[in-house]
């Protein structure tokens, strides 16, 4: 239960007796440590308060996709790219079906769409609903776009009969969320990530740098953490809390993260990603005291700092090696050059010339190119772009 540590879960209420277990679901969550918001559709109001979701989840519930205060507060899109589960319980036979044929008439079936986190449903219903073809055929189609199933179980039903339909109970349905995460795809692998920008000092107060934030790569280095890797993160100057169960190692100047990257490489190293925009140039000297502006212009002499992630991949205990292209035109030609030039197993590319992407932002969207594919991850928050990506790397250093 320990994987829902600051997890966060979506949980989708739909109409059916069993919604009252879902208040129990949310402390069940709650206590496991994740941050939980509640969706309720209309049919779910009829069963149990929207208050009493709020009060227990601590946020106000959505419950009207066309609700301008609620967009305001945090927009359904923004909603979809919060979550790291949405985890719909009870699921009703009729959401379930408007989900598989990929409706959008009401908020939470917008959500189902628009995210890019899995989806988890816990079905409810009466046990002849859930025996008939036709419930039994959308859930061949959720399977198929890879929802997962949490139940459901077999016993007596509110309605009398008996058989397969209830819902699971609040604790076994936490239980399986929190297998959601537990992945362990890097498990005893060390990985090794660099993040940030440098910082190439021209005199004591004045330094060259880029927008970069580290966001991209500590959520990499939180999602391989998560896989159950050993971490090792070398960061440049960001502001940022340091991912639990991540070892961190703060440079600022690029021969700085250099030195602290080939280190790590020469202890022993499995994967090296490399998100940080290192700076390609510094300046020559550093003055000693600071410039006086005393001319009217001053010309600056720079130097080009050795290239970290090729230095890597032409290590002699070459770890699996990834790199990132920050590009802001012909993305696709100019990432495919750096694949081969830096010889990478593999590259991702940001297109970073959008303001709701790459630098700086919440939201990334990458192409990740290897010799003789790519696959495209499609913009979200970049903690779900940074699970897919390392989900990706697995596979790809696994072959
Ligand atoms: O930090 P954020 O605000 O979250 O933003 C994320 C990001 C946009 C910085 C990230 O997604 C990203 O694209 N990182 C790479 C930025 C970059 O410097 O790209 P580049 O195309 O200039 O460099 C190509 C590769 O060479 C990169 O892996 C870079 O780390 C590496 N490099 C570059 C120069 C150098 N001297 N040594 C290097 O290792």
């Amino acid at each position: 239960m320990e994987r829902l540590v600051n997890k966060r879960i979506l949980l989708g209420v739909t109409g059916g007796i069993a919604a009252y277990k879902s208040a129990d679901l949310v402390r069940r969550l709650q206590d496991a440590g994740a941050e939980v918001r509640v969706v309720m559709t209309a049919g779910a109001c009829e069963f149990i308060t929207p208050l009493t979701m709020q009060a227990l989840s601590g946020h106000p519930v959505h419950t009207d996709l066309l609700d301008p205060r609620a967009e305001a507060a945090m927009g359904h899109i923004e909603l979809a790219r919060w979550a790291d589960l949405v985890l719909i319980a009870p699921a009703s036979a009729n959401f379930m079906a408007r989900m598989a044929h990929g409706h959008g008439n009401d908020l939470l079936t917008t959500l189902c769409l628009a995210t890019g986190a899995p989806i988890a449903l816990a079905p409810a219903m009466n046990q002849q609903m859930w025996a008939d073809t036709a419930t039994q055929k959308n859930l061949l189609i959720l399977q198929e776009k890879g929802v997962r199933l949490f139940g459901p179980g077999s016993g007596s039903q509110a309605c009398g009969e008996v058989g397969p339909g209830r819902m699971l109970e609040p604790a076994e349905i936490a239980q399986m969320a929190a297998e959601v995460f537990d992945h362990d795809l890097l498990t005893g692998l060390h990985v090794v990530i660099n993040a940030g920008p440098t910082r190439e000092a021209i005199d004591p107060v004045r330094y060259i740098t880029n927008q970069s934030s580290g966001k991209m790569g500590f959520a990499i280095a939180e999602a391989a953490a998560e896989a159950g890797a050993r971490v090792t993160l070398i960061s440049g100057p960001v502001n940022l809390p340091t991912p639990t169960r991540v070892k961190r190692t703060d440079v600022i100047r690029a021969e700085e993260m250099f030195d602290a990257c080939l280190s790590a490489v020469d202890q022993g190293c499995d994967i090296f990603i490399a998100t940080a925009a290192v700076a390609d140039y510094r300046p020559t000297v550093t003055a000693d005291h600071k410039i006086k502006k005393s001319t009217e212009e001053i010309h600056l002499t720079l130097v080009k700092n050795r290239d970290i992630v090729a230095s890597v991949s032409a290590h002699d205990r070459r770890p699996f090696t990834v790199g990132f292209a920050a590009e802001t035109r012909d993305v696709m030609t100019y990432a495919q050059a750096k694949l081969e030039n830096k010889k990478l197993d593999m590259i991702a590319t940001n297109d970073v010339s959008g303001e709701n992407v790459g630098f700086n932002s919440d939201n990334n969207a990458l192409t990740v190119i290897w010799p003789g594919g790519h696959k495209v991850l499609p913009l979200a928050a970049k903690r779900q772009i940074a699970k897919q990506l390392i989900e990706l790397i697995a596979i790809r250093y696994k072959r």
